[in-house]
């Protein structure tokens, strides 16, 4: 590898954007979201920038989330998107003149159309070598777990807009289930519950705040409350409530069976040996989604298995794709089922 020559990892997600370069970790997280003119299609902004927008703006400017539940909706401002965040990650212009190798991460249950999609926008926006990892083996690899050995973990990837439950040993995915549930159905069900109980209209915005601030998915684990405000539905006036962890537990517990139902059916999938393995050693949770207060609980209590959550789990599909990118250019081999 030359000396500007970089390594680069993308983890395209339907809520975030993280990419790592390098050694140096994660330098950049923006929102997957891009404005743009209405009729035009022309971009007016990209991530941070254009969340700024969102409800802000005039009818000529439209928001768009161009990754839907992990797949591309968009490809032509997904292509854009990509070629604009690497610029900005590798902010050095020398650094550019050497095109970097890009590592993208895919959910397990990804398409062939889909996953040539995404090379071909990482390839368009302006990258050498593009390699794909599947996003359960990379989020293993980002906790830091060794998954080399012929034995069973199980992951259960919580993002914004699904989940990825999987199965893996042996650098492999043997059983994998994606299910369309993540943590922005959380957000729904707030505002969803704030409006029929509490006559409260709130945005996305709120209600996500609400989730992080006093969420909880299993009774008794937290005790939070927060103001939330909004405009009342009958009079359309400002309006406000106090809200509890204990009313949000009730009322967030079914939005997660879906996740509960698919946990449960893979691990009756899974070959009775590796399914051992997990029962000793538990299931690992990442995404962002699984920081919602409770949801470890939630799914021992419902499974039997002890789970629990990885370090700073947002990070850890984009961590475990650069590791994955760097240790292949040392061993100059292929590993983890990448395809290319
Ligand atoms: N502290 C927190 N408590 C609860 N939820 C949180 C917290 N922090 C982030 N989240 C939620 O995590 C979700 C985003 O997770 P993540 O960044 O892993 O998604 P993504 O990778 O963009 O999506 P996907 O993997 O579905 O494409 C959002 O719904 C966000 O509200
Ligand atoms: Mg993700």
């Amino acid at each position: 590898m030359g000396l500007f020559k970089q390594n680069v990892a993308i983890d395209l997600g339907t809520s975030t954007v993280l990419v790592c370069v390098g050694h140096k970790g994660v330098v950049l997280k923006e929102p997957s979201i891009v404005a743009v003119k209405t009729n035009t299609r022309n971009i007016v902004a990209i991530g941070e920038d254009a969340r700024q927008m969102i409800g802000r703006t005039p009818d000529d400017v439209t928001t768009v989330k161009p990754i839907q539940n992990g797949v591309i909706s968009s490809f032509t401002i997904t292509k854009k998107m990509i070629r604009f965040f690497l610029n900005k990650a590798l902010s050095n212009p020398l650094k550019r003149i050497f095109l970097p190798d890009v590592i993208l991460c895919v959910p397990s249950k990804t398409t062939n159309v889909e996953r040539r999609a995404v090379e071909q926008a990482a390839q368009d926006a302006g990258a050498h070598r593009v390699f794909l990892v599947e996003e359960p083996l990379a989020a293993a690899v980002g906790a830091g777990l060794d998954i080399s050995r012929p034995s069973g973990h199980m992951i259960v990837d919580i993002g914004g807009g699904t989940t990825d439950i999987a199965v893996i040993s042996f650098d492999g995915i043997v059983t994998s289930k994606s299910v369309k549930v993540g943590g922005n159905d959380f957000d729904e069900t707030i505002k969803n519950y704030l409006k029929r109980s509490r006559n409260l209209m709130v945005g996305d915005t709120t209600a996500e705040y609400v989730k992080i601030e006093a969420g909880c998915l299993y009774e008794g684990v937290r005790n939070d409350s927060v103001e939330v405000h909004g405009s009342d539905i009958l009079t359309g006036l400002p309006s406000e409530y106090v809200v509890t962890s204990q009313e949000l537990a009730e009322s967030l517990v079914s939005t997660a069976l879906p996740v509960l139902d698919g946990i449960r059916a893979v691990l009756e999938e899974t070959p009775p040996e590796l399914a051992a393995d997990i029962y000793t050693k538990g299931i690992l949770m990442t995404g962002g989604g699984s920081l919602l207060a409770g949801f470890d609980e939630l799914i021992r209590k419902t499974t039997g298995v002890e789970a629990f959550v990885a370090d700073e789990p947002q990070y850890c599909v984009a961590r475990g794709s650069i590791e994955i990118l760097n240790r292949m250019s040392k061993n100059k081999k292929d590993a983890y089922g990448i395809k290319r």
